[in-house]
């Protein structure tokens, strides 16, 4: 078995949306939450793929791409563009589908408690000390063999080669196998996990996001 990361080719969009969707729940497939495939990749990979592809690696089993890392070197960049969005709700029914339509409908009533609480979770982090961020997620074929720590070492090498001081990242607050990883990468949790609307467990407990930040020493490495 050979295994290894290279650049992301145009060639793998559709592997790499696919993945994104495979792994949409912590690292299992997000189908029974939310079925359509075609706007969850377009909402979590889209702009990665389409926008800053240069930022993106691939992990290879055989030839075969088994998971992904989605980088962006400066987090202001990125926009989920309104179209984007009143194509999915409304073009391909999202707002009315089974799945989609109870996720957003508790998403609404999430967002209205939340503000009314003053607790509003914040859309983008924005901060200059860890101005970059990013997204892994591998098939269950390709974990537990190092792919994963070798993606996020070729993309903090990127990170420090280009001069950019720190990078975070959001994992769901409930997967410890996440946090554990990227606490084994040098990230630290930063602030209290806080909630991600619309989302539930099997058992219809909410879901939280967690914060980390890793930032980077610019000196090369011994
Ligand atoms: C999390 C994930 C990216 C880790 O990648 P991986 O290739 O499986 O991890 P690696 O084999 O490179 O492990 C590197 C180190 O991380 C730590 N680690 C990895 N998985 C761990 C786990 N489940 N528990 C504790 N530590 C873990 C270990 O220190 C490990 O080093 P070691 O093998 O020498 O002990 C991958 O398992 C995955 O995609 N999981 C599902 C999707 C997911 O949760 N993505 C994150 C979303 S934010």
């Amino acid at each position: 078995m050979t295994t290894g990361v290279r650049a992301y080719r145009p060639e793998d969009r559709a592997a790499v949306r696919r993945i994104c969707f495979e792994t949409g729940y912590m690292g299992e497939p997000i189908a029974w939450q939310w079925p359509d495939e075609e706007s969850f990749a377009d909402v979590f990979s889209s702009w990665y793929t389409d926008q800053e592809p240069g930022s993106a690696l691939v992990a290879v089993v055989d030839g075969e791409v088994v998971g992904y890392l989605l980088g962006c070197l400066d987090s202001r960049r990125v926009d989920l563009k309104p179209s984007l969005a009143a194509h999915h709700l409304l073009r391909r029914g999202l707002l009315v589908k089974s799945g989609t339509a109870p996720l957003l409908g508790r998403s609404l009533v999430d967002i209205g408690r939340a503000a009314v609480r003053r607790d509003l979770p914040h859309p983008t982090f924005l901060d200059d000390r860890w101005p970059a961020h990013l997204h892994i997620n591998l098939l269950p074929a390709g974990r537990g063999q190092g792919l994963g720590a070798e993606l996020v070492h070729r993309w903090l090498a990127t990170l420090r080669s280009d001069g950019v001081p720190g990078c975070h990242l959001e994992t769901w607050a409930e997967n410890a196998n996440a946090s554990a990883f990227f606490e084994a990468m040098g990230f630290t949790r930063r602030g209290e996990p806080t909630l991600m609307p619309g989302f539930r467990s099997r058992t219809g407990g909410r879901h939280h996001i967690q914060l980390m930040v890793q930032s980077l020493s610019l000196e090369p490495e011994p």
